[in-house]
């Protein structure tokens, strides 16, 4: 089948090349020119594990071509709307500029029987809006909302094998000829029995923010934990175990640290309370905004923890710190907490220097004002205090023995309790971690 997926971020460039790897045909169109001429040479614009290896391939099939032009989505059968909703300037809601534009940009180029599907997280009722208008202005599209699940660093993975495919459409119902054009697309993934839900556009779009409020709100739990081991002396840890061998809470999710950010969690919690407020339905959604001050108050304590093991005072202390992304395996800096309490040392006068794998050039363009160095090594030479704020694999195997020659004060700060406390206390370090004892 011929497909078009607008937009070619995180989502939508891996969508593109895996619907090639479903069998497709398909085109990816952005307004970036860079991004778009970087796609087109089999360069991913971005760090995510596996898409380098799927956008070869996909390029050398012949069946996928990036562009800048909407006019090469002609044709193409589906239409796939993967833009970004970010959160607008000073207000919670969810900036709808790009999906709007994306849908009037498709209108110069789909035709009757055309289906446009959306992907993109949106406030609920955004697919009715959409449909109506292309109704209006192209009678006989059909329009479906099909949210994505993707989490970053398992970006190919998740959009290959997905836990579910769950489509909005207007007949809420296998019936409606949109279900039946999206099983083809998905019919690969679908032959290996993957659950299906088809439903009405509202409860579509709810499903991903619902999902991503109740991941926020687990994490959110585990962390008021943590506050509430660290007034007790009890450990969060072996609590999250504890509680995570009941089957029915879970033990994935439960990890207690500096919290969740990313371009997605954060902003899509504030959005749905946003479009809540605007049903008359806030009441329920109130919840939500503990879960983010929860949250919030994570980064500030990590940022007293380094204060209090700098013997009170962080002015001009030296501080290593290990991560910049929002998360390991990928180098997204939307959001991060880690750079956030970066930032938040170097304002009350420490000397930071910032380390990451995959995210340095991001954060050197976004916050050039603070120190990078290439290697843990490099960051941590001559250091008061290590926070290790990003778990990325390379962390968490440190040799604490050999890491101790290199800074001036062995104290080390666990933010996402990723390191093995006994193997850094045995080294002679000071550790420290959220919502757990000292070591
Ligand atoms: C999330 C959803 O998981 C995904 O389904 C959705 O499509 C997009 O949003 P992503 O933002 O890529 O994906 O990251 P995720 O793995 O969910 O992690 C989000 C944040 O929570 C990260 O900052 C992570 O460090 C933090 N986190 C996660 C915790 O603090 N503790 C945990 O136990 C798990």
């Amino acid at each position: 089948m011929r497909i078009s997926v607008i937009g070619c971020g995180y989502l939508g460039a891996v969508h593109a090349a895996s619907l090639v790897e479903l069998g497709h045909e398909v085109v990816g169109v952005d307004v970036d020119e860079r991004k778009v001429a970087s796609l087109r040479q089999g360069r991913s614009p971005f760090y995510e594990p596996g898409f380098q290896d799927l956008l070869s391939q996909s390029l050398k099939s012949g069946r996928l071509a990036f562009s800048t032009d909407v006019a090469v989505a002609a044709g193409a059968r589906v239409h796939f709307i993967c833009v970004g909703t970010p959160q607008k300037h000073g207000e919670y809601a969810a900036d709808l500029r790009f999906v709007q534009a994306a849908a009037e940009s498709l209108l110069l180029v789909v035709e009757p029987g055309d289906v446009v599907v959306g992907k993109s997280t949106v406030p609920v009722g955004t697919a009715a809006g959409l449909s109506q208008m292309f109704a209006e202005k192209v009678p006989g599209t059909l329009l479906a909302w099909n949210p994505e699940f993707l989490r970053e660093g398992f970006a190919v993975r998740d959009t290959l094998h997905p836990d579910r495919l769950v489509y909005g459409v207007e007949q809420a119902s296998e019936a409606d000829p949109a279900a039946a054009v999206l099983d083809e697309v998905y019919a690969r993934i679908l032959a290996r029995g993957v659950p299906k839900v088809v439903t009405d556009y509202a409860t579509a779009e709810m499903v991903k923010t619902a999902a991503n409020s109740f991941l926020a709100t687990k994490i959110s739990f585990i962390n008021a934990m943590a506050e509430l081991c660290e007034a007790t002396g009890a450990d969060v840890k072996q609590l999250a175990d504890a509680i995570g061998y009941d089957e029915r809470i879970g033990r994935r999710f439960l990890n207690a640290g500096l919290g969740f950010g990313g371009g997605c969690l954060p902003k899509d919690i504030r959005a749905f309370m946003a479009r809540a407020g605007e049903l008359g339905a806030d009441q329920a959604l109130t919840f939500l905004r503990e879960v983010d001050s929860i949250n919030m108050r994570r980064r500030i304590r990590m940022v007293e923890l380094a204060r209090e093991v700098c013997d009170g005072s962080l002015l001009g202390k030296r501080v290593a710190v290990l991560g910049a992304a929002f998360k390991p395996d990928s180098d997204d800096i939307r959001d991060s907490p880690a750079l956030n309490v970066a930032q938040q040392l170097q304002l009350q006068g420490a000397v930071v220097r910032v380390t990451d794998p995959a995210a340095i050039e991001n954060s050197r363009r976004e916050w050039p004002h603070l120190d990078y160095a290439t290697t843990p090594e490099e960051a941590a030479e001559g250091a008061d205090a290590v926070l290790v704020l990003t778990e990325w694999k390379q962390y968490r195997e440190l040799d604490p023995v050999a890491f101790g020659e290199v800074v001036r004060q062995k104290r080390v700060l666990d933010g996402r309790n990723a390191l093995s406390r006994t193997a850094w206390t045995e080294a002679g370090w000071t550790y420290r971690a959220l919502g757990r004892r000292a070591g």
